[in-house]
């Protein structure tokens, strides 16, 4: 795929649907025995697997266009799953079946079987979970267990281990309760209150007891993690864009306090609250400055840390991210595909155990990137592609689909 270089990148649009909320969306409603319709769901590779999981498990779960209708059913059956690419259904449905009396083993592709399960597994297992992962990693093997809640404190701040705990404690004795460090999104918090489930939130801690969910109706809004491709299209070209219906979670929005930082002009319409807030954003590119990220911004722009290194190299100056070590177990070692990314274009940056620091000199020449298999990596890329000054050629660019289908018609 070639990206040419483009000036004052132009467009109003919608972007891809939220990754996270569909997944919640899918699969909570899979698992109450009832009805529900989820609209503007994302199809992507990832979602399409945790559908796929659920109806392995016995739930119906038909799609039609982009809304996906479940039948679901709290009597899951024994199934061998297959998660693909997606951390985020290994994670949460590991939770979820701890408790629910069936023998199961999740597994998936090269890179899902590099990631680390042990965070997941080792609290379910003081839950009394007779979950065992292979070296830490998948497959997962999951097999019939009572489970009783506890009191833990989650050693990185990560929604998809907070959620694995939260579905596990929906089916366990007494109350769990789990506290992060810095609060990551909080997506699955809101549904499954929205659903009904016994659970409260008391600043970093959230604590939920035994209880059944009511299915409910979901649409769900444009994903930010994907409208920041098109924000940062604007920034890199001296555009402007707008983004309709996108996500504004607070918990999600850190990429558009750093664009603000960073000098782009920042602009929010119909704000509105449907389960999850939402809105209209337009963002306009002014000279970029650098920016400072540290530990506590992290979790709320953790899938934006490539794509604000990319246009970090817009901006004269260092701009640098530190505490972001859980960027080495993503779909890549996206610190190091970082920063491969970035010199291949021509910018000029340094690795950090945890971070890098962006050496930005006002723009980039451009050049040949490989993806890694890695979608954000590969999307990241076409944005320096589009503000460079050759353009960029991009090896791997279908990765992008696992959650942005549409992302290389929607930045041409
Ligand atoms: C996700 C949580 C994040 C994020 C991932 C989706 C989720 O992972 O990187 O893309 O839907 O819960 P961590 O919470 O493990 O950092």
């Amino acid at each position: 795929m070639f990206i040419r270089s483009v000036k004052n990148f132009r467009k109003i649009t919608t972007t891809a649907p939220d990754k996270s909320i569909t997944h919640r969306a899918v699969m909570f409603n899979a698992a109450a025995d009832g009805e529900a319709t989820v609209t503007n769901a994302l199809l992507g590779g990832d979602c399409r697997s945790t559908i796929e999981c659920m109806r392995r498990l016995g739930a119906s779960v038909t799609v039609e266009g982009s809304t996906v209708y479940v039948r679901g059913t709290s009597e899951f059956k024994d199934a061998e799953l297959d998660t693909g690419n997606s951390g985020t259904t290994t994670r949460l449905l590991t939770g979820l079946l701890a408790g629910k009396g069936i023998t199961a083993s999740i597994d998936g592709d090269e890179s899902l079987r590099s990631r680390p399960m042990r965070r997941v597994t080792d609290p379910l297992a003081l839950m009394g979970a007779d979950v065992r992962a292979t070296d830490g990693k998948a497959p997962v093997y999951i097999r019939p267990a009572r489970l009783r809640g506890i009191d833990y404190t989650l050693p990185v701040a990560s929604a998809q281990l907070k959620s694995a705990l939260l579905l596990a404690g929906l089916n366990a004795d007494g109350v769990t309760r789990i506290t992060e460090p810095v609060l990551s999104r909080d997506h699955t918090e809101l549904m499954l209150k929205a659903m009904g489930a016994d659970i409260t939130t008391d600043g970093l801690t959230v604590s939920i007891k035994r209880g059944a969910l009511k299915n409910i109706d979901v649409r769900v809004p444009g994903d930010i993690s994907s409208a920041a491709f098109l924000f940062a299209a604007a920034a890199v070209t001296g555009g402007e864009v707008t983004v309709c219906d996108v996500g504004l979670n607070p918990t999600r929005t850190g990429v558009i306090e750093v664009l603000k930082v960073m000098g782009a002009g920042v602009d929010i319409k119909n704000y509105r609250h449907e389960v999850e807030p939402r809105g209209d954003v337009t963002v306009t590119a002014d000279a970029l400055r650098p920016f400072f990220i540290g530990a506590a911004d992290v979790p709320s722009l953790i899938d934006e840390l490539p794509l604000l290194a990319v246009v970090a190299c817009f901006a004269k100056g260092d701009s640098e991210v530190h505490g972001a070590a859980e960027l080495r177990v993503k779909e890549s070692d996206r610190i190091k595909t970082t920063a491969e990314t970035v010199r291949a274009l021509g910018g000029k940056i340094t690795e950090l155990p945890d971070g890098f620091v962006i050496h930005g000199e006002g723009g980039l020449i451009g050049g040949k990137v490989h993806s890694h298999g890695d979608h954000r990596i590969a999307m990241s890329a076409a944005i320096g592609g589009l503000g460079s000054r050759e353009g960029c050629e991009i090896e791997g660019a279908d990765s992008a689909a696992v959650s942005y289908p549409s992302f290389w018609e929607d930045i041409c």
